[in-house]
Formats: structure tokens, C-alpha cells, sequence
């Protein structure tokens, strides 16, 4: 990489920076200074509002997490661009809620790839290029991952296994100067949770000791700070945020 390159400013990669937790966090990271790489199936008024906002320290291309290869070749055209990576969060994720005995085996593999094959390619493929400089990485689980719900087993799985892959992870990459944490959030509003009855949103906020939902906002704060030299000598961890409700 060049003198050049590196003195423009951190790079953040963001999966699934379109909408929701991920949205929020490609505009704060941009705020910040950085420069942002991220990646969904489809372009929106956001992404192409940014591209034309930041033409260059802004990039958004249409990878499908079903393909690893294709995501690897989206960290290609990132080191290309931008010639490094200090950031990667580990955002874009998946969930149908299907009762397991009766999911279909192709759904299965969906929910395993999109949440956590696809984020391990994603992170060899980013955590190869942190290694001279070093950086971090934060992957977003799930409170899935930690306490059994129904009609979420398949996703719960990946999430527990992104948080395990996490804190070995850790232990790997701390001695090239790369922080792994994980970001554990309880329900938050976003189209991934848009099919949640009224009545399931009321039972969770009861059910919650802060009693009421969580925002993208809330939890990108976490993230942010997770990313940040604040957090410089935390890794391997797994930060709840939830609003109590897993305590
Ligand atoms: N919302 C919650 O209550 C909640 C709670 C706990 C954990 N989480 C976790 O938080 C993270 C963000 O969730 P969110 O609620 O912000 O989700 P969201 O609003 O549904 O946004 C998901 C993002 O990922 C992208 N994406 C989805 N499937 C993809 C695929 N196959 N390939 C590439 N990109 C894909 C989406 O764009 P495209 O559709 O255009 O591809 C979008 O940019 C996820 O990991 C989720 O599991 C969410």
C-alpha cells in the first residue's frame, strides 16, 4: 500500500451497509473520516446517494453473501480501491423464522452460508489485509446465539458459531495488532424483524428491563466504540446489548 493511500484516512469494510444496523453505521463511520467499503445484493437510494456524495471514499457493489467467492473478489476491488483495511464489521445477515423439523434442507444451508460461512471468507480476506497495520474486527451476533428462542435454531447456530469463531479468532490475531470482538444485540426495528407480530414486539419490550425496544442507533454506538481506541485492549469478547433482556 502506498504513503499516499494510508494517509487518507482509516478504511471501514461494512457488510450489508444498504439498510438497518449497517446503514446506520456506513454514515457514521463516513462522519468520522473514514473511508467506507460495503457490499449488498441491491442498490437503494441510500448507496447511490453516497456513491454520488463520495465518489471517492465510498464503495458499494451488489455481492450476494451466497457466493464466498464473490465476496472475496469484493475485498479485491476494496484493496484496489483504497489499498488497505482497518475496520470490518461483519453486519449483513439473515433470518427466516421456521420451526426446525419442518425447514427445508436448502434453508438450512441459506442461513448457515449468509451468517456465517460468508462472514468467515469475509474476515480471512479483510484479516489478511490488517496484518501489516493491524485493525479490528466486530462481528454482529445475535442474543439468538444465547439464550434458546423458537423457530430459530439454524440461525441461532451460525450466530453462536460467529461468536466462537470470534474469541478463537482473538487469540490468532492479537499478536499481528487485529482486535476481534463481538456485538451481541437483542431485538431492534429494522426490515429484518419487520414480520414480528405487535404482539410479540409488546411481550419483548415487557419482557425487557429498560422496557422498550433497542435502535440501529443504540447499537451502532456499541459497535463504534467496540471499533474504536477506547476499546484498544479489549478482544476476544462478546458485548450484550439488549436492554437486560438476557440478564
Ligand atoms: N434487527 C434485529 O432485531 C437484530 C437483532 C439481533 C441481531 N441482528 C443482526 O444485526 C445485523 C443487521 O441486521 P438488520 O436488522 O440491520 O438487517 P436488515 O435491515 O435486514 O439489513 C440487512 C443488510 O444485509 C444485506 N443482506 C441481506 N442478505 C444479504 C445477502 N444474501 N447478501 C448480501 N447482503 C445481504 C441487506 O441488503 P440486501 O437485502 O439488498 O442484500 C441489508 O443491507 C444482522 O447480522 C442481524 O442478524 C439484528
Amino acid at each position: 500500500m502506498s504513503e499516499r493511500l494510508s494517509e487518507r484516512g482509516p478504511v471501514a469494510v461494512v457488510s450489508g451497509g444498504s439498510r438497518g444496523l449497517g446503514r446506520v453505521l456506513v454514515e457514521r463511520l463516513l462522519a468520522e473520516g473514514r473511508r467506507v467499503a460495503t457490499f449488498s445484493r441491491k442498490p437503494n437510494e441510500f448507496t447511490e446517494g453516497l456513491a454520488a456524495a463520495y465518489p471517492e471514499d465510498f464503495l458499494w457493489e451488489s455481492v450476494d453473501l451466497h457466493d464466498p467467492g464473490a465476496v472475496r473478489q469484493f475485498v479485491k476491488a476494496v484493496k484496489e480501491r483504497f489499498g488497505t483495511v482497518d475496520l470490518l464489521v461483519n453486519n449483513a445477515g439473515l433470518l427466516h423464522q421456521e420451526l426446525f423439523l419442518t425447514i427445508a434442507p436448502n434453508r438450512i444451508d441459506d442461513l448457515l452460508v449468509a451468517n456465517l460461512a460468508a462472514p468467515v471468507h469475509l474476515t480471512q480476506a479483510c484479516a489478511r489485509l490488517m496484518m501489516r497495520d493491524g485493525g479490528s474486527i466486530v462481528h454482529i451476533s445475535s442474543i439468538n446465539a444465547i439464550r434458546g428462542y423458537r423457530g430459530v435454531a439454524v440461525y441461532a447456530a451460525a450466530k453462536a458459531g460467529l461468536e466462537g469463531f470470534g474469541r478463537a479468532l482473538a487469540r490468532e490475531l492479537g499478536p499481528v495488532g487485529i482486535r476481534v470482538n463481538t456485538l451481541t444485540p437483542g431485538f431492534f426495528d429494522s426490515e429484518l424483524t419487520s414480520d414480528v407480530t405487535e404482539r410479540n414486539r409488546e411481550k419483548i419490550q415487557h419482557r425487557t428491563p429498560l422496557g422498550r425496544l433497542g435502535t440501529a442507533e443504540e447499537i451502532a454506538d456499541a459497535v463504534l466504540f467496540l471499533a474504536s481506541s477506547q476499546a484498544r485492549f479489549i478482544t476476544g469478547q462478546s458485548l450484550v446489548i439488549d436492554g437486560g433482556i438476557t440478564c
